[in-house]
């Protein structure tokens, strides 16, 4: 049996989702795969932090952080390292970043990444900013270490699109991408339709942990804007920047928008969208009227769906959960288990 030592950077709804993926799941992935996943440090901005070599226990881990006294409640080895120290002092052989994203400046979780790979650990990361802003140097600096960077989390959550794309569809020619990126406006767009207001569908959408920590994300188009960035990169092999995607959210329609699509035979949804066209990429977020009979109008909910155009195949769409606690909890072990049969061979 195969073990990793596992460092959490960062335990909001996708750490705590993987959490508990690995809590009822351990003794089926021991059985099947041979290998055991066990974190040993967890770091949180306002929750505490906390290491033990010798693991930590899942189940006080996930009790711990929603109680009063938050992790450092926890009888282990040491609390209070700040992520960096966790990354490069602990016994982890892999670092799973998925603090909040921020695609400004992709920080503090750039330097959480760039840290762990020049200490020589494998990188699993959810988060967005750095696979948006830095992909192309963190790709090289994995190379370079010879270490794994694994960003199956960042677009459409544990639905594997971007293994799809990478180990399937490389070699099809891949010249354009478009699709439904974003599971918070998708279940507002759908809740909207269905009467709810657009205030009580996105607290809902929140309470359901699809939404960023700072919602305007979602609305606004800047989450799909660097989900199309992130499929440029590792598609197209662009240096697109998710300032170049000409940009438009969700927040300008109105119910009477949404009821005259209706009426018309078509749903709103919002697009995101990249093409190469002559030696340039063309990049795109809006929201789009699309007939009823269209692949993309039956997504509903929090759901995602990625159409890639190429050359070999026409086009080819995958659809699948885009947001949720478990879902892209789902993405880490996707990419854990990547990892895993590589080290194995
Ligand atoms: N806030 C994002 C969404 C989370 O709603 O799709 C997944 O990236």
């Amino acid at each position: 049996m195969q073990t990793y030592r596992l460092a959490l950077i960062g335990f909001g709804n996708v750490g705590q989702g993987f959490a508990e993926i690995l809590r009822d799941r351990s003794a089926d992935l021991a059985q099947r795969f041979d290998v055991q996943f066990q974190i040993v440090a967890v770091s949180t901005k306002r929750r505490g932090s906390v290491y033990d070599a010798r693991g930590l226990d899942l189940a006080a881990l996930l009790s711990a952080v929603t109680a009063p006294g938050g992790l450092e409640s926890l009888p282990v080895q040491q609390r209070g390292w700040d992520p960096l120290r966790l990354i490069r002092e602990s016994n982890a052989e892999v670092v799973v970043e998925v603090s909040p994203t921020d695609l400004q400046t992709a920080e503090p979780a750039l330097s959480h990444v760039r840290a762990a790979l020049e200490a020589g650990k494998h990188v699993v990361t959810a988060n967005k900013g750095p696979v948006a802003l830095a992909y192309a140097e963190l790709a090289a600096l994995a190379r370079a270490r010879g270490k794994t960077l694994g960003v199956e989390g960042t677009v459409m959550g544990g639905t594997p699109v971007l293994r799809l794309g990478q180990e399937l569809l490389s070699a099809a020619g891949i010249h354009q991408m478009q699709g439904i990126l974003n599971g918070t406006t998708n279940y507002i767009l759908t809740q909207m339709e269905n009467g709810a207001t657009y205030a009580a569908a996105l607290a809902e959408a929140q309470a359901r942990g699809y939404a960023e920590a700072d919602p305007t994300a979602d609305v606004e188009g800047y989450d799909v804007a660097g989900k199309v960035v992130i499929l440029a990169n590792l598609f197209l092999g662009a240096g697109l920047t998710p300032a170049q995607v000409d940009r438009q959210g969700i927040t300008q329609l109105t119910p009477d928008d949404i009821a005259a699509a209706r009426a018309a035979g078509e749903r709103w949804k919002l697009i995101g969208r990249v093409e190469r066209q002559g030696g340039q990429l063309a990049a795109s977020v809006r929201p789009t009227r699309l007939p009823l009979a269209h692949p993309l109008a039956g997504v509903s909910g929090a759901g995602n769906a990625l159409t890639f155009s190429t050359d070999l195949l026409g086009d080819v769409t995958l659809a699948g959960a885009g947001a949720g606690r478990v879902e892209t909890g789902y993405a880490i072990l996707g990419d854990l288990l990547a990892l895993h049969r590589q080290t194995r061979g």
